[in-house]
């Protein structure tokens, strides 16, 4: 039976606290020992930059995250730079990450410390959780390792190791389980080494704790909970299954010999500051026909010739995306309020969305 947290004040109490110390101490000892990990970002103390791996990590691997961590300090190497230079160019090297409010949050951020602080970046928890676009985990990561402030990361990566060390069966994304896990994790945190245990713990989490573990290589099966219990596969659980939202975008991509026309998003919507193409959104797939009867109703019949359709999906966390991308070869430039027309080779100038920019990459002619 997977042991209930608030057991923790019965008898239990002292047996978890026996697993937790033994935990953190080998998990310590793995990590000067065995983790080969390497990542740029490790041991950096400056809080600027550990801020930046930090969001850029939100979203995405690490394998990916690893050329933005680079690109960004390259041309961004202070806070100051971040924050005086053109927002065109810190949306162009997020370019690709997707959730675009993340990086205004960044620029809002960078802009704040820059004026507002002196250009100090705050040196205690709650005055970096008060940064907008911090949340507590970035704010533990933060002071934990620039500072080593005594505050445990709670991640994806951390909740499945410690629901499976603890096999604990409340569900992570439960408000119950989200206060429980975050008692606990700052319960397992060793004194005075706050940064190097949470960098760890995410490693452990990362390469062994996966979520289709190793446990046969884990230096903790014999202790584990969940591996004794023979739960480890069915942890951690999760209450709720997102529901998502469908939409499809009809991307009409007019040209005019080196000409293309765009324009920036500016709906609080997604992608928010970026560029596209004319889009028509619609509730439900359209045939190729169908979209082209839809264009002329709402722009006038001209003169262009079409090209084939490209069909292509993508999956956000609550949406997901069925784009059509139809290219329109026109004989003459038409002005359209809102668009403009650009040369085809300034697009690399531009932020595009992924998908658009995977289209610019091999659809566009
Ligand atoms: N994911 C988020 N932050 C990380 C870090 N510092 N190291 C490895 N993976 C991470």
């Amino acid at each position: 039976m997977p042991v209930p947290l608030n057991a923790r004040q019965g008898p239990e109490s002292g047996k978890i606290d026996e697993l937790a110390r033994i935990f953190a101490s080998k998990l310590l000892e793995w990590n000067s020992t065995e983790n080969t990990r390497q990542m740029p970002w490790k041991g950096e103390k400056d809080p600027y930059r550990i801020w930046l791996s930090e969001v850029i990590l939100q979203q995405t691997k690490v394998e990916q995250g690893l050329k933005y961590y680079e690109n960004f300090t390259n041309v961004f190497p202070d806070v100051k730079a971040l924050a005086t230079a053109p927002e065109a160019s810190v949306f162009k090297q997020w370019e690709g990450l997707g959730y675009y409010s993340r990086c205004r949050n960044l620029i809002h951020t960078a802009k704040h410390i820059a004026g507002e602080l002196n250009g100090r970046f705050p040196d205690t928890y709650e005055s970096i959780l008060s940064l907008k676009g911090v949340g507590s985990y970035t704010a533990a990561a933060i002071s934990s390792f620039a500072y080593n402030l005594p505050h445990a990361v709670l991640d994806g990566n951390v909740y499945r190791v410690l629901s499976r060390i603890f096999d604990i069966d409340v569900p992570i994304d439960s408000a119950a389980g989200k206060k429980q896990f975050s008692a606990l994790a700052q319960s397992v945190l060793p004194e005075g080494r706050a940064g190097e245990y949470n960098q760890a713990i995410m490693d452990f989490g990362a390469v062994v704790c996966k979520p289709s573990p190793n446990c046969s290589s884990c230096f903790f099966n014999a202790h584990c909970k969940a591996f004794r219990a023979g739960h480890q596969d069915l942890l951690p659980i999760k209450e709720k299954k997102i529901k998502k939202k469908e939409r499809w975008f009809n991307y009409l991509v007019l040209t005019c010999k080196d000409r293309i026309l765009v324009r920036q998003r500016k709906a609080r919507d997604i992608w928010q500051d970026l560029f596209e193409f004319l889009l028509l959104e619609t509730g439900k797939v359209l045939e190729r026909q169908e979209l082209l009867d839809v264009f002329d109703r709402q722009y006038g019949k001209f003169n262009y010739r079409a090209g084939q359709t490209y069909a292509v999906s993508q999956q956000l966390t609550h949406q997901s995306i069925n784009f059509q991308f139809m290219q329109l070869e026109l004989e003459s430039e038409k002005e359209i309020a809102g668009f403009w027309w650009i040369k085809k080779e300034e697009m690399a100038d531009y932020a595009f969305p992924r998908t658009l920019q995977q289209f610019i990459a091999t659809g566009l002619k």
